[in-house]
């Protein structure tokens, strides 16, 4: 990896209160992070979400220094100049461009004071289930060279299930579906062990690139992801609900070169989405024929969790009970489920250490 150097050009985004402090200097104030592909959060022990923000980077194309993360980059996206590199180093649930990574990890733990507040704090990782030997040094020596003294890493699912309070230390099939931004998740876990996982690169990113191919394809227009997301978030469903509604969309039209914008109806958006919600349907029909009968006969008792910002797409749950059979509980906050639960293993760190992967 690459040299990196830092620079913390704005504020911090919280401060802790002096009691808390002190209990941090004194106990480390022990970490949880969930590195998502869009969106990255710090837990602290005793405290809960200390950090939520996009994963995206901005940097100085010629000195490699951080210029912002999070939502200031993410409002930069798109708009800046060759001298300014603006990027979402993770892709797909993995990391595509380590150095940006190892940046962004170091710049959140600065941001939440990881050296001038904690003395050396330990930090649990969520990390995608199929994340590679390389990628996992790479996300271990980013948070080392952060100033954190020790690094562990724990799989997604585990995470995610552990933040939907599901009994995972129990002899009984617990299924989650996480879907994130880059990837889906599917995975079985009982006696605090993976039964099955699988992962496709089809999650919220893919819903949002149908929504763009859909716009040219249809009206014309070019649209920039992060309003494809928009549309996605205002009128975008699984199934048909409520009254008809529609969106205006902003970009810009391919013949004439010029802005313009567009009127597009939520039909037209649950159109696009039709490929993306089929392949995470299959994937999770395709989880459960792999499964024995008798965590078949759990999971049909039991239902199906589902985590992550794409747990939050209207009508979803609704759409796959209707094509799969069996119940659909969506899991309280989606998009903090995975941090919650790592968050879990970092306030009881003793007992469930054993859930850590590396
Ligand atoms: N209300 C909503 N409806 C549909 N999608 C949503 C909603 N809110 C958030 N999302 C989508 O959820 C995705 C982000 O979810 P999340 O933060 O769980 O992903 P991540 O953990 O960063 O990604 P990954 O787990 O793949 O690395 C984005 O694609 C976002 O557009
Ligand atoms: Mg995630």
């Amino acid at each position: 990896m690459s040299t990196v150097s830092l620079s913390i050009p704005y504020t911090l985004g919280y401060e802790l209160p002096f009691l808390d402090r002190m209990r941090s200097l004194l106990h480390g104030g022990d970490l949880a992070m969930d590195l998502g592909t869009a969106n990255t959060l710090v837990y602290l022990r005793g405290r809960g979400i200390i950090l939520n923000e996009p994963s995206v980077v901005a940097v100085d194309a010629e000195t490699n220094r951080a210029l912002a993360v999070g939502h200031q980059a993410k409002a930069m996206f798109g708009k800046t100049s060759r001298a300014i590199r603006c990027v979402r180093p993770m892709k797909d649930g993995v990391i595509a461009d380590f150095t940006m990574t190892a940046l962004m990890i170091q710049h959140m733990l600065h941001q939440v004071g990881v050296k001038r507040k904690f003395r050396r704090p330990r930090i649990v990782i969520g990390v995608p289930s199929g994340i590679t030997q390389v990628e996992k040094r790479a996300v271990i020596d980013a948070a080392l060279l952060a100033g954190v003294r020790d690094v562990m890493l724990v799989e997604e699912p585990m995470a995610a299930a552990l933040g939907a309070e599901l009994p995972v230390h129990k002899p009984v099939g617990n299924m989650v579906v996480d879907i994130g931004g880059g990837t889906t998740e599917v995975a079985i876990l009982s006696m605090n062990a993976t039964l099955y996982s699988h992962s496709i690169r089809v999650a919220g990113d893919e819903m949002d690139e149908a929504i763009q191919r859909h716009i040219r394809r249809e009206h014309s227009l070019e649209i920039g992801i992060f309003e494809a997301e928009r549309i996605k978030l205002v009128i975008g469903s699984a199934l048909p609900f409520g009254p008809p509604r529609s969106i205006e969309v902003h970009g810009r039209d391919i013949a004439t070169g010029y802005p313009q914008q567009v009127e597009v109806t939520d039909e037209e958006v649950r159109l696009a989405l039709h490929e993306p919600v089929t392949a995470i349907t299959s994937s999770v029909m395709a989880a459960l024929e792999q499964t024995s009968a008798e965590v078949a006969q759990d999971i049909a008792m039991r239902g199906v969790h589902l985590a992550g910002g794409g747990a939050l797409l209207k009508g979803l749950t609704e759409r796959l009970h209707r094509e799969i059979g069996v119940r659909f509980f969506r899991a309280q906050e989606p998009l903090t489920c995975v941090v919650r639960g790592v968050g879990r293993i970092v306030e009881n760190l003793k007992d469930l250490r054993a859930l850590c992967i590396a």
